[in-house]
């Protein structure tokens, strides 16, 4: 018998399908959570937010306790991936470092890897922020110009090199 949901394709966990680990990278305002939403919703696959499980345990988002929910958090995805679901990791992963490693976990656990890198101009960056700054959905805080300022010069773009590293590239504009 075929294993498949009502849109015909194969549900997430049929044991026939590698599970895939979804990196979200980008900018605050660049459209990580709308896209993971969407994905979550077509898919099934588990999505994990760190902002939102703070805003869950009722801790404020830079409370010093966001260390240990990001490990245990991190513990989680890799559990859930090595039981053949797929997962989509939306925090931002601005750092090279950060996502050769999440892809070495992944490619360990037998998994297919796919980036989807977010390069939205910074005005238009602004002009997303200022409206969601008005009232920040839950488990978002207000961004300052000068907090997106910051994380423009700290975010490491991917290059050609690392998209090809993964098994799917896909640039958002
Ligand atoms: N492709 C898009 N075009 C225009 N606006 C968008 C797009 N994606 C998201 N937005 C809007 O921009 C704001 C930021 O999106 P969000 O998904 O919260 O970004 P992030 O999670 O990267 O901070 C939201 O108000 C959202 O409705
Ligand atoms: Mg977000």
């Amino acid at each position: 018998m075929d294993i498949v949901d009502g849109t015909g394709r194969a549900p997430v966990g049929d044991p026939r399908e590698r599970p895939i680990v979804i990196l979200l990278c980008g900018l605050p305002g660049s459209g990580k959570t709308t896209f993971a939403r969407q994905r979550e919703r077509e898919t099934g696959a588990i999505r994990f937010s760190t902002d939102e499980w703070m805003a869950d345990l009722g801790l404020d988002f830079f409370d010093a306790l966001r260390d240990n929910v990001q490990a245990r958090l991190d513990r989680l995805w890799v559990q859930l991936v090595g039981r053949g679901l797929s997962v989509i990791l939306e925090d931002g992963t601005w750092q090279r470092e950060e996502r050769d490693e999440i892809r070495r976990i992944a490619t360990q656990l037998g998994a297919r890897t796919e980036l989807h890198y977010f390069d939205v101009p910074f005005n238009e960056l602004w002009r997303r922020l200022e409206a969601r700054n008005v009232r920040p959905p839950y488990g978002a805080v207000p961004i300052t110009r000068e907090i997106l300022e910051d994380s423009r010069l700290r975010l490491q773009r991917p290059d050609r090199a690392e998209s090809s590293l993964f098994d799917r590239f896909v640039l958002h504009r």
